[in-house]
């Protein structure tokens, strides 16, 4: 053969990958192969693939007749909406995606690449895990990409999707990045399949029910999206790509906006309802003050007590953390905690301001959470919003009680702009509780008690339960109406896109965990 036919024949059977019967199973269990799952993911014609050519160096069980190249694994970099991502896609059909040390080390130069230049990494997910006939070779392999994943975290955003299987020590490099997507259906995680948990615990459990994409986004919080097929997952990533800036050093990218950035919109005057115990959907707040009413949220299944994703206001990105009213009253639980602090790390590890939208009446009693540890998991988020640098601004829609009311990105732990809504309730706890504390005895002695706790709950709620005692003091900075919130959230953004900040410097803080 010429060098041309060489060359072609290697590159044909790379591309073949397991071959024809191999791929046509993929498709048969609706799942894409590697190759037209980059091919998705990538800008047209950009994807530059590295390591076409590398080939296992496992002499065992046969293996030496058995040489694919490419070994498992496509990986290489392109341009995702015009700018430059790393990614890798797991190849099912050359021995189920498993990893070797060769494939492993392809994995692990383009993320080294990634870090070098500055690009997110994009990790697709199909694999049975260790390549069984390399032993420690492969788990070697495995500790070696997670090294990678642990020192690229804050420095480059990943993104992990899970389109197969993914169990096993395997689950610990999707765990370690910054988002999980898991297609329904055909993906599923775990530490330990049903056969083991079967032997160790006797409980009979399916691969779905254990960790399919529903369990991970509605029970676990493992997973932050859940698509319906691998289509739809490489779109979400390359929508979600297009919130994020390529590395810690960088801005997230503008875009042109529309949207006129004094758009009113009388509704929200109503939105609050009239009795304090009544809820309001949260998203219809964040939906109507987004440029193009667009939201993307993350862990929409999970705890839905709090709400997060990325929208743009005057069209640059920006990191939404709102209590929901309409699930659990907006309280805070562990889950929400932990929900919103690691989102809240992410945006400030990435340059990306935060928007805090607040009706909280406090952290969910109770001995489930208390034994729980929301002490500790509650301070998370404590923590997450104090030590944020990139620009934050809350607006304060009807509650904010007690401890919350510090932790939702309060005046005092560094948030720049705290506007509150008329409809603001800033207090320590709310007038019912307040009451039956203050006035215990009074309401004991009285003959009419209940008279009693009317007169002197309308008047704390006259007294407290508004926003003019924090606006008095400054802590709030400016009670506006609510039709103005899109207006003055993109104007508080733009003040503050020369904003600079920093921390005392330190090896590292010691979150809560
Ligand atoms: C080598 C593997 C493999 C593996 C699958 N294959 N897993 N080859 N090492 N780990 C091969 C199969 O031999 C088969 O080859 C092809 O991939 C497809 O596998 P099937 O079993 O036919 O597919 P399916 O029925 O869809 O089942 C997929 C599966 C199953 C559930 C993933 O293959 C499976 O249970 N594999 C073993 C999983 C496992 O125990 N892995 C090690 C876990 S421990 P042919 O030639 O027939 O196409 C681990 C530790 C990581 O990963 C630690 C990190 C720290």
């Amino acid at each position: 053969m010429n060098p041309q036919d060489v060359l072609a024949d290697l590159e044909r059977r790379a591309e073949l990958g397991g071959g024809e019967a191999r791929r046509r199973r993929q498709h048969e269990a609706g799942k894409l192969t590697a190759r037209e799952r980059i091919d998705l993911l990538f800008d047209p014609g950009t994807f530059e693939e590295l390591d076409k050519l590398v080939v296992h160096r496992c002499l065992d069980f046969g293996m030496a007749d058995q040489q694919i190249p490419g070994d498992g694994v496509v990986a290489g970099h392109g341009l995702v909406n015009g700018r430059q991502v790393c990614a890798f896609a797991q190849d099912f059909t050359v021995f189920g995606g498993s990893l070797s040390e060769t494939n492993a080390a392809k994995i692990v130069k383009i993320m080294d690449m990634a870090m070098r230049v500055g690009a997110p990494i994009v990790g697709l997910n199909d694999s049975g895990g260790a390549r069984i006939q390399e032993g420690v070779l492969s788990l070697g392999g495995y500790a070696d990409i997670f090294l990678r994943n642990t020192l690229a975290s804050g420095v480059v955003p990943q993104i992990s999707a899970i389109m197969g299987p993914c169990a096993g020590g395997a689950v610990y490099s999707p765990a370690i990045t910054d988002f999980n997507v898991m297609v329904k259906d055909t993906s599923y995680m775990f530490v330990t399949g049903p056969d083991v948990i079967r032997t160790v615990t006797h409980e009979e459990v399916t691969k779905e029910e254990l960790g399919g994409a529903m369990t991970h986004n509605e029970t676990s919080g493992v997973a932050h999206f859940a698509v319906e097929d691998d289509r739809e997952c490489l779109l979400l990533i390359r929508d979600l790509l297009g919130f994020l800036p390529s590395n810690n050093l960088d801005d997230p990218p503008v875009v042109e906006c529309t949207d006129p950035v004094d758009r009113e919109d009388e509704a929200l005057d109503r939105l609050v309802p009239a009795s304090p115990n009544q809820p309001y959907d949260i998203l219809d707040l964040i939906h109507t003050v987004a440029d193009d009413g667009y939201f993307l949220e993350v862990h929409r299944h999970y705890a839905k007590n709090i709400v997060v994703g990325f929208a743009r206001l005057g069209g640059r990105p920006v990191g939404i953390v709102a209590n929901q009213p309409a699930h659990l009253a907006g309280t805070l639980d562990i889950d929400a905690s932990v929900k919103g602090a690691r989102f809240v790390r992410f945006c400030d590890a990435f340059n990306i301001p935060l928007v805090t939208i607040e009706d909280v009446p406090g952290f969910l009693p109770g001995t489930v959470q208390e034994y729980g540890g929301i002490i500790r998991h509650g301070a998370k988020l404590l923590y997450a919003f104090a030590e944020a640098t990139v620009p934050k601004v809350t607006v304060i829609t009807r509650k904010a009680y007690g401890g919350a009311y510090c932790v939702m990105a309060s005046k005092h732990i560094r948030t720049d702009f705290n506007y509150a809504w008329p409809t603001a309730e800033i207090a320590v706890m709310g007038p019912d509780g307040a009451v039956n504390i203050l006035y215990k005895r009074e309401l004991d002695a009285a003959a009419d008690p209940a008279a009693l706790r009317a007169e002197k709950v309308a008047e704390f709620r006259e007294k407290f339960a508004n926003p003019y005692v924090a606006a008095g003091r400054g802590f709030i900075d400016e009670v506006i109406a609510p039709r103005r919130t899109r207006a003055k959230l993109v104007n508080a953004l733009k003040n503050l896109e020369t904003k600079r900040d920093r921390n005392p410097p330190k090896k590292h803080g010691n979150i809560p965990l």
